[in-house]
């Protein structure tokens, strides 16, 4: 070994002993004659102290010494001088008085300073994410993502998962985004898909017998990117044969509790409250709501049919919503509030905003003339408003205002300060549709995707309202953003058959896409049902990121790109040839 000890190591009881450190020199000071350094490794710093009066020639060597050199010294570790001592550092009350300085390497000046405070574009960091990843604070995030890791498989290895890989060179695993294709030379014109997930072959494993598998996967997705998506991400995927859907949340539920306390010594509160679909719509506009703070909307539109105020009669009798919120004594509200709130909403796509001030006695506002004793009685306790409270309340078609209400409420949290720091708070939502409309293609698909199972009792719906049928499928909410997701399967192939049917997919272009699955259904699939967790997701929330690309090590920009090694990028011409393609203009 080129050393003795970390940088991250050596302390008081380390006094004495003659010690060699391999490292970057991360920070130089002289002091008159004396040339103090800071030497860097993943565990941490060490000051390294050259006295000329000890060796001219080596205090000499130092002087050449420039940040991101690579040296190796050795000498004895001695107690740093009082006044400088750091208490702030592992190592901080001791140095190494330097007896012997290798150079391993030079280093350029690095394009920006290796500090955790250093305000850099990501275009840079990326491009140097060498460089980017020296910074403690990313080395940080990437040991905890190991830590993670190896907390999921040793937990599931206890409980009998196996890990078995899955194929990335394969046919479409549809998640509802667009496939990464790869085209295939020994097959001229044909082509490889990428997998979104490992769906498929997770339960072809069931149907082998195998019980109960696990995988740290990669999983691909074209799609639009943004803070919490990448192309190419990290899934914990999990499947297990002869389960309910409260199996799978108590194996998730024991695994988050030991992640939390050992990555964050946080003690989780399990189990995590289960809320259906319907009640985190009503309740939230949306299907993952945010309950680090209360404001809970409520819907209107049962009462107010017949009010005075046209914008909500109007509403309701064209199949709209007139929902809202209480904001309870916000700080202020002066009318610059109130536009620039409704001009945001607007900006949303929500005709406008209808409020309320909620007085002694009484609702003042510019719409309260509208709306009779009675009518103002029942919006005061439906929001159990109290004097000095603000109700805020958007009419319009139900999708577009449960999205706009969803925003307002966040962002009216934020401006308030209501959000609950250091809270984790998970929730799970079921019983989603098993399928939704979509409007543009005029015809069914499924919510989720199309191998998950639906309540029996919802079976009568499917030649009457196919909107109705509930799906035993099931997210894992964390603060607000989706974390995991998964259902119970469909395990007989006639059922399998159905929703193909139901969405579209006619039998030759269903035997043609999925036929090895249904064919494997006809042979004996156990019922079985899995989750999938987002790996980068979890870890970035457990590190207190904004974005998952802070903890992978080599992520792709918003476009798509890798600034790093410019992928993706053209091909050579023989390439082209040998796989048969052309390249149009
Ligand atoms: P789903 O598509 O919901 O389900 O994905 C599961 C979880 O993966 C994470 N995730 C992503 N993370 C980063 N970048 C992305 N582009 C991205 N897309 C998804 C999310 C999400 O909750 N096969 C099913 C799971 C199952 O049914 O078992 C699936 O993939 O955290
Ligand atoms: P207008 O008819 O545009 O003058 O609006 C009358 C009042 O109704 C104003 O206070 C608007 O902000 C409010 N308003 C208009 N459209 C909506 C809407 N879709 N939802 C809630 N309030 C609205």
């Amino acid at each position: 070994m080129l050393r003795t000890h970390t940088c991250g190591e050596l302390s008081k009881k380390d006094l004495g002993k003659e010690a060699t450190l391999a490292g970057w020199v991360a920070t130089r000071r002289d002091h008159g004659n004396l040339i103090f350094i800071d030497i860097r490794d993943r565990e941490g710093l060490t000051q390294i102290v050259f006295n000329p009066e000890d060796d001219k020639a080596l205090h000499k060597k130092a002087e050449g010494l420039r940040d991101e050199f690579v040296i190796q010294v050795k000498g004895k570790v001695r107690k740093r001088p009082e006044g400088t001592i750091n208490k702030k550092m592992l190592t901080g009350e001791v140095e190494i008085a330097v007896s012997g300085l290798n150079i391993l390497n030079t280093s350029q000046t690095p394009m920006f300073e290796i500090a955790d405070d250093a305000e850099l574009s990501e275009d840079v960091r990326y491009q140097y994410r060498y460089l980017d990843l020296r910074r403690p604070a990313m080395q940080k995030n990437l040991v905890l993502r190991h830590k993670v890791c190896k907390i999921m498989r040793d937990y599931l290895d206890k409980k009998g998962f196996i890990e078995v890989e899955t194929p990335i060179l394969t046919k479409s695993t549809p998640e509802g985004a667009r496939d990464y294709l790869v085209p295939s030379r020994v097959n001229q014109g044909k082509f490889f898909a990428l997998p979104q997930s490992p769906q498929l072959f997770k339960q072809l494993l069931m149907v082998s017998g195998l019980d109960k598998y696990f995988q740290i996967a990669k999983c691909f997705r074209d799609e639009d990117l943004r803070a919490d998506r990448q192309p190419e991400f990290t899934q914990l995927d999990i499947e297990m044969s002869f389960v309910e859907e409260k199996d799978i949340f108590t194996i998730i539920e024991g695994l988050l509790k030991i992640i939390f306390k050992e990555a964050l010594d946080y003690e989780l509160k399990i189990p995590f409250d289960i809320l259906s679909h319907g009640d985190a719509m009503n309740r939230f506009g949306c299907d993952k709501p945010d309950r680090r703070y209360a404001m809970e909307m409520v819907d209107l539109s049962q009462d107010l049919a017949s009010c005075g105020f046209n914008v909500f009669k109007q509403a309701i009798a064209s199949s709209g919503i007139v929902k809202g919120l209480n904001l309870k004594k916000p700080k202020e509200m002066p009318r610059s509030r109130i536009d620039a709130l409704t001009d945001y909403v607007k900006s949303q796509g929500s005709g406008g905003l209808a409020y309320f001030k909620v007085e002694d006695k009484d609702l003042s506002g510019p719409v309260a003339k509208f709306f009779n004793e009675a009518e103002k009685k029942l919006i005061k306790e439906k929001f159990e408003a109290r004097p000095g409270d603000y109700i805020l309340i958007l009419a319009g078609a139900k999708g577009l205002t449960n999205e706009v209400l969803t925003r307002l409420r966040s962002k009216l949290a934020a401006e308030e300060g209501l959000i609950k720091k250091d809270i984790y708070d998970f929730l799970w939502v079921s019983d989603f549709p098993l399928f939704k409309y979509n409007d543009e293609e005029k015809r069914w698909e499924s919510e989720h995707h199309p191998f998950t199972s639906f309540s029996d009792e919802d079976v009568k719906y499917f030649d009457s309202d196919l909107g109705k049928i509930k799906a035993r499928s099931y997210d894992l909410v964390f603060n607000g953003a989706e974390i995991a997701s998964g259902s119970i399967r469909i395990h007989r192939k006639d059922m399998q058959d159905k929703i193909f049917k139901t969405i579209g997919i006619d039998k030759e272009e269903a035997k043609m896409r999925f036929g090895f699955l249904t064919d494997a259904l006809s042979f004996g699939a156990p019922p079985h049902g899995g989750i999938a967790i987002g790996l980068d997701r979890l870890v970035a929330m457990l590190c207190g990121c904004e974005s998952i690309r802070e903890v992978i090590a080599f992520p792709k920009t918003q476009k798509a790109i890798c600034p790093l090694t410019k992928a993706p990028s053209g091909i050579s011409d023989k390439q082209l040839d040998e796989l048969g393609l052309d390249i149009k203009d």
